[in-house]
């Protein structure tokens, strides 16, 4: 069992903390935050995500996970040091390190020879490079300090389970005794190992964030094919998934892709494409089809409502960006939300999990459950996947509305029934 650092406890840094404790490794974790430090100490998580407080208590009793202000204070003993600070987009698209870089400048003289820093966080190809670049100019020595890239696989909602379960581990590390150290740390986890350069490392990830989103950009797009030639995307979905060369995951057509890492990280390859002189057109496309998918949305909104939106009354169900979450960053719901009260809507919106201060539009008004935001409405938009609206009671939600009138982005509720009973129902390729 090892003695691990965990920089950055947000929610790739929680988890992986908590997931490593759970292996049995000795874990701190380090944030700025004191007030978070405080009350992760306590047990208090301030996240959504499945058995993610159970590990936290499991660790905190057993003493093998602790929080700390600070990543110098978390430093002085570790083995490991796992990187989990953000990594935002930067005005020209491009990640931006300056938090790695803080973090690298002030562990580098509290790192114990042998230790091996490990970027974990999603880092553009080059930042392993970039850390013992800036390990050597604070006077580290490169000859004792490791440095080794290992991408996280982790969803939002599902991270602990993507963590213990993970599909594979990939360590990316130019020495092969220091990649033997950090797989280690995985044994309990039985997953494929893959072993490789950093840049081979770095570039997996972004390469599997891009090709998921353009699984999605593509259903999308057939998703209005199928519109145009009266076929049901559902249907072809199903049809294709049994080949298991495309499998079923990442069919689902929607309101386009959201969240913190696939707007973010397709964004940030297509800039490291650009400075590399590669084109990448696919991948643009991916980007451009996405966007164009939420204002499809829209369109599709405005063309229900008899071709204008100003002064109807709309229910939005779903605020964040996927169900499962409260996460409401780069949300497709949160975007079209301000495009229909743009023009002119007025919205009552309802979601099971964000916080009522997460989404500021002005104009925008919170309900406390999915038939209150129901209530008078002339459309219904249904923008998140949340399981709750699949089974809402059809009978009470006719009672509610003033008009049967149905935007299902997400292909969630039952379109064959909705329309039986005399609702005009919308979906997304179907
Ligand atoms: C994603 C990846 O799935 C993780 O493997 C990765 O580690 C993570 O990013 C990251 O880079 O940290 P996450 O952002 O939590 O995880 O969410 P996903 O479940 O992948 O969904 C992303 C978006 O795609 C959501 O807006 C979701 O609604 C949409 N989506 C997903 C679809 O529209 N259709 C689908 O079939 C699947």
């Amino acid at each position: 069992m090892s003695d691990v650092a965990v920089i950055g406890a947000g929610y790739v840094g929680l988890t992986t903390a908590a997931c490593l404790a759970h292996l049995g490794h000795r874990v701190v974790a380090a944030d700025i935050d004191a007030d978070r430090v405080e009350r992760l100490n306590r047990g208090e998580i301030p996240i959504h995500e499945d058995g993610l407080p159970e590990l936290v208590t499991e660790g905190l009793e057993s003493g093998r996970l602790r929080f700390v202000v600070g990543a110098s204070v978390a430093i002085p003993d570790a083995e490991f040091v796992f990187l989990c600070v953000p990594t935002p987009q930067g005005d020209d698209g491009a990640a931006d390190l300056s938090f790695v870089e803080r973090v690298v400048r002030e562990i580098a003289e509290h790192l114990r020879p042998g230790s091996v820093v490990i970027n974990k966080s999603t880092m553009p190809v080059g930042s392993t490079r970039t850390v013992q670049r800036i390990l050597s100019e604070e006077g580290a020595s490169i000859d004792e300090i490791g440095v080794a890239s290992n991408p996280e696989f982790l969803r939002e909602g599902t991270s602990v389970r993507d963590f213990l379960q993970a599909s594979r581990v990939v360590v990316g590390c130019d020495n092969p005794a220091t990649a033997v150290r950090v797989s280690e740390l995985y044994a309990g986890v039985r997953a494929p190992i893959v072993v490789t350069d950093p840049a081979s490392a770095e570039m997996i990830k972004y390469a599997s964030n891009a090709f998921l989103a353009t699984k999605i950009s593509f259903m999308n797009a057939v998703a209005n094919l199928c519109e145009a030639v009266g076929a049901d995307v559902n249907e072809v979905a199903l049809g294709m998934g049994y080949d298991p060369r495309i499998g079923f995951e990442f069919l689902q057509p929607g309101p386009g892709y959201g969240g913190s890492c696939f707007p973010k990280d397709t964004a940030a390859l297509m800039h490291t494409a650009r400075r590399a002189e590669a084109d990448f057109p696919l991948l643009q496309g991916v980007i451009d089809g996405n966007r164009e998918q939420h204002d499809r949305m829209v369109a599709k909104a405005r063309r229900l409502a008899g071709g204008s939106l100003a002064g109807v009354d709309v229910g939005v169900w779903g605020l964040t960006f996927k169900a499962n979450t409260d996460d409401v960053r780069d949300s497709p719901a949160v975007y079209i939300v301000g495009r229909l009260l743009e023009e002119g809507a007025i919205i009552r919106a309802y979601d099971p999990a964000a916080r009522p201060d997460a989404v500021d539009l002005p104009g925008l008004t919170r309900a406390d459950s999915a038939l209150e935001a129901a209530k008078g409405v002339g459309l219904l938009v249904v923008l998140t996947e949340w399981d709750e609206f699949r089974w809402i009671d059809h009978t009470d939600l006719a009672d509610a509305v003033l008009v049967k009138r149905i935007l299902d982005t997400r292909n969630v509720l039952d379109a064959v029934g909705l329309r039986r009973r005399g609702w005009e129902y919308e979906g997304v390729g179907r």
